[in-house]
C-alpha cells in the first residue's frame, strides 16, 4: 500500500537538478521533489543533454543524510538509488528491467531511464540532488537514438501515468534510501549482481586524466562493497572500475550524442 507523495510540479524549467541547486532554501527538506512537465535544458552525465518528449517523467529530489559524510564520492549512492529505481520500475512495468552500471536502467540493452546525481556542499552540510529521467510514453524515438533507447510504452504498447510512476518511485526512495551506507552489505552486492545488465560488456573507457580511449571487452561480475564494478578482462585479469575515473560507454560511435 503506497501513500500519495506530495511534490511540486512546474510546467517548464531549464533543468530540475539546476533549479534545486539554485534554491538552497529547499536543501533542508529531505526528499523535497520537483517535477517538470518540460525541461528546456535537461542535463545528463558527462555534460550531455537530456531530451524528454511529452508525457515522460523528469524530476529531481533532495537527499540529505548523515551517512553521506562517510562517502568520498557519490557514485555508490547513484548505484544504490539505481537499485531502488530498478526495483520500482520492474514492479510497475512487470518487466525484467536491469541496471547498467553505474546509472542507467535498461531493457533488452536499450536505455529506459537515467540518473544524474550531484552533490552540493556548503559549510558543514552536504546534500545530494538526485535527478531521474524515465522514458515512459515516448513512442517516437528519434532515429539516431533508436538503436540504444526505448520507453515503457514502446515495449508494452500501454500508456503509463507519470504521476503514478513518480508516486511509486518516491515512496520507495523514502523507504529505502535512508538505509544507504558504505560498505555495501553482501545482500546489496548480490542484488546488483542478480539484476545487472551483463550485455553492456563491450565498453569504451575514457581515462579522465590522459583523455586516452581504451576499448575493452569485459565480463561483468558485479560490484564490490564500495560500488566499484568488478570485471574480468579478455586476458583473464580481474579489475575494479570506478565510475568517476572512467566513462563507460557501450557504443563508441554514440559517445557524445545526446540522450533521452
Ligand atoms: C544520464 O543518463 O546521463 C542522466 C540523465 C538524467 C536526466 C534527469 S531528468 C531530471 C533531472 N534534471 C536534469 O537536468 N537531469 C535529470
Amino acid at each position: 500500500m503506497t501513500t500519495s507523495f506530495v511534490y511540486e510540479c512546474l510546467d517548464s524549467v531549464d533543468s530540475t537538478n539546476t533549479y534545486l541547486k539554485e534554491h538552497p532554501k529547499l536543501w533542508n527538506q529531505n526528499f523535497y521533489t520537483l517535477r517538470a512537465i518540460n525541461q528546456t535544458n535537461g542535463r545528463g552525465r558527462h555534460g550531455r543533454n537530456w531530451f524528454s518528449g511529452k508525457n515522460n517523467l523528469t524530476f529531481s529530489f533532495i537527499f540529505n543524510s548523515l551517512n553521506l559524510f562517510n562517502t568520498l564520492d557519490i557514485s555508490s549512492l547513484t548505484i544504490y538509488a539505481g537499485l531502488v529505481l530498478r526495483n520500482a520500475l520492474s514492479r510497475i512495468s512487470k518487466l525484467p528491467v536491469l541496471i547498467k552500471w553505474p546509472n542507467d536502467i535498461t531493457y533488452q540493452n536499450k536505455k529506459l531511464c537515467g540518473i544524474l546525481t550531484e552533490m552540493v556542499q556548503i559549510k558543514e552540510s552536504k546534500i545530494v540532488i538526485i535527478g531521474i529521467g524515465v522514458n515512459l510514453n515516448t513512442d517516437q524515438i528519434p532515429e539516431e537514438l533508436l538503436e540504444k533507447t526505448t520507453s515503457l510504452k514502446d515495449i508494452t504498447k500501454k500508456d503509463f501515468s507519470p504521476e503514478l510512476v513518480l508516486n511509486e518511485i518516491m515512496n520507495d526512495m523514502v523507504q529505502y534510501l535512508p538505509t544507504y551506507n558504505l560498505p555495501f552489505s553482501e545482500s546489496i552486492c548480490a542484488e546488483f549482481a542478480a539484476n545487472c545488465d551483463r550485455d553492456a560488456n563491450l565498453v569504451t573507457l575514457v581515462d579522465k586524466n590522459t583523455k586516452s580511449i581504451i576499448r575493452k571487452k569485459f565480463d561483468i561480475l558485479g560490484i564490490n562493497e564500495h560500488g566499484l564494478l568488478s570485471v574480468i578482462d579478455e586476458n583473464g585479469n580481474h579489475n575494479y572500475i570506478n565510475a568517476n575515473e572512467l566513462e563507460f560507454n557501450q557504443n563508441p560511435k554514440n559517445q557524445n550524442k545526446d540522450t533521452i
